[in-house]
């Protein structure tokens, strides 16, 4: 894809970065292309009249998210939440420090990079449960529909929820942090955010109740265990974090596939590449990661007076971090709306970076390179078999709907997996 003309980009009037209907039916990525260019710090209300900032350059959303003692993640890290999230103090990506270390340091183990690597052939056998005969059976398959039982193939075990629970959990998840999206919402926005919460709250508080009891290698079981300065975590605050850990995964993780495919099946010539080397299998999930950027923002409350680029702010202020526009940063990346499989090096914020860097970032990366292995090993070609559709959101860059034929390799084999693997390490 080219970049953005200049002569197509918008004025910095018509822009609204919050409307997540925008979201919906078009890409932000020419709006934020004007801003990074004219008004690198730009302020807009949201609807409830509470004003925020938009950071769009790679090196002021990088600047926000390292600097935790000067923006904070208390109030809340997501627009829809501008007036201050409930959760805000007691969960772990709504935590500031010493609180947010004495939960993050505990659990990090439980996903860390070797562990993550070593579970690299069970998530391969739950991604096979997972996309079933998607690949073979010569079917249009809604990739969307597929792609949300990726992250529990991924971590599911780790987080500690049971087999037989994860093929409803992912719509919950989604209807979560989407309740207003058709593909989710069911008897009107809020009923359908209720209903997500009540039912996810209540698995995980019988988890809880059963780990309490007989503890595993699990997160659950980390989150039991933790040392909250001189306490346990409250059972309240365990559902917060159980719920923030599943949510982080699921919401994420299935976005990077599609957007992903999506782009092969736009752009053979990529699907080509990566089949003559196997051996792109790591950088193209990097560059998969930038170019989805799951999380558009990550929103950040000002706690002493600071500046960037230009712009003086003062506590109490909010500072959206826009990460999809980081991501397609000219400053820091060569043609960066061009999809390249082989982009290194690749400093992409797509987990964020900083103290609240996401704790899940090795799991979703190996599930993210088993399933290109996969689809290596299986798929011949693909193509966009009718309409796609986006979530109507201004957080997550979600896909709800992706038709894809997938053209069967003839007698596909391991050796695609073996080779990407040993470039892996
Ligand atoms: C491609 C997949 C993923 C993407 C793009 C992603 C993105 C992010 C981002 C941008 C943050 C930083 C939030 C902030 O700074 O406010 C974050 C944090 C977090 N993510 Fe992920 N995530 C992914 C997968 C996962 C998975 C698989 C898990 C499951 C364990 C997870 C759990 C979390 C948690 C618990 C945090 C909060 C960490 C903290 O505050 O210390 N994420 N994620």
């Amino acid at each position: 894809m080219a970049h953005p003309e200049a002569d197509l980009l918008p004025e910095l009037q018509e822009i609204d970065l919050y409307d997540p209907e925008r979201y919906r039916t078009s890409s932000q990525h020419p709006a934020w292309a004007r801003l990074r260019e004219q008004a690198p710090m730009w302020a807009q209300h949201t609807p409830d009249g509470d004003r925020f900032w938009s950071a769009t350059r790679h090196r002021d959303v990088a600047a926000i998210l390292m600097d935790d003692k000067r923006f904070s993640s208390e109030y809340g890290t997501i627009l829809a939440v501008a007036k201050g999230d409930i959760a805000g103090g007691r969960t772990i990506n709504l935590m500031d420090q010493p609180h947010h270390a004495r939960v993050r340091l505990p659990v990090m183990r439980t996903m860390s990079t070797r562990v993550s690597r070593e579970r690299k052939e069970r998530v391969r056998e739950h991604v096979r449960r997972a996309v079933g005969d998607a690949f073979s059976s010569g079917e249009v398959v809604d990739v969307a529909a597929f792609a949300i039982h990726l992250p529990l193939a991924a971590i599911g075990d780790v987080i500690g929820i049971p087999r037989e629970l994860w093929p409803q959990v992912p719509r919950l998840a989604m209807a979560g942090v989407a309740p207003g999206d058709p593909t989710y919402s069911a008897g009107g926005e809020s009923h359908t955010l209720n209903n997500a919460h009540l039912e996810l709250f209540s698995m995980f508080s019988e988890l809880i109740q059963e780990r309490r009891r007989n503890r595993r290698d699990d997160v659950i079981s980390a989150l039991l265990d933790i040392d909250f300065g001189g306490r346990p975590l409250s059972d309240h605050e365990l559902l917060l974090n159980c719920y923030s850990f599943a949510m982080g995964a699921i919401t994420t993780t299935p976005q990077v596939a599609s957007h992903l495919i999506l782009e092969l099946c736009r752009q053979p010539h990529i699907w080509r590449r990566l089949r003559a080397d196997p051996g792109l299998v790591p950088s193209a999930v990097e560059e998969a990661l930038r170019w989805a950027s799951p999380t558009n923002h990550l929103m950040r409350r000002v706690l002493a007076p600071v500046r960037v680029a230009g712009v003086q702010l003062e506590p109490g202020e909010l500072v959206c971090t826009w990460v999809a526009s980081a991501n397609r940063d000219s400053a820091v990346f060569d043609d960066p709306d061009t999809f390249d499989p082989g982009r290194t090096p690749n400093p992409h914020l797509a987990f964020g970076v900083g103290a609240h860097r996401c704790i899940g970032g090795p799991p979703a990366q190996v599930v993210l390179a088993v399933l290109l292995e996969e689809m290596l090993d299986a798929v011949q070609e693909m193509s966009l078999a009718g309409e796609v559709t986006h979530m109507r959101s201004n957080f997550i860059n979600g896909i709800t709907r992706l038709p894809v034929l997938f053209r069967p390799r003839p007698g596909g084999g391991a050796a695609v997996g073996a080779a990407s693997m040993a470039s892996s390490r």
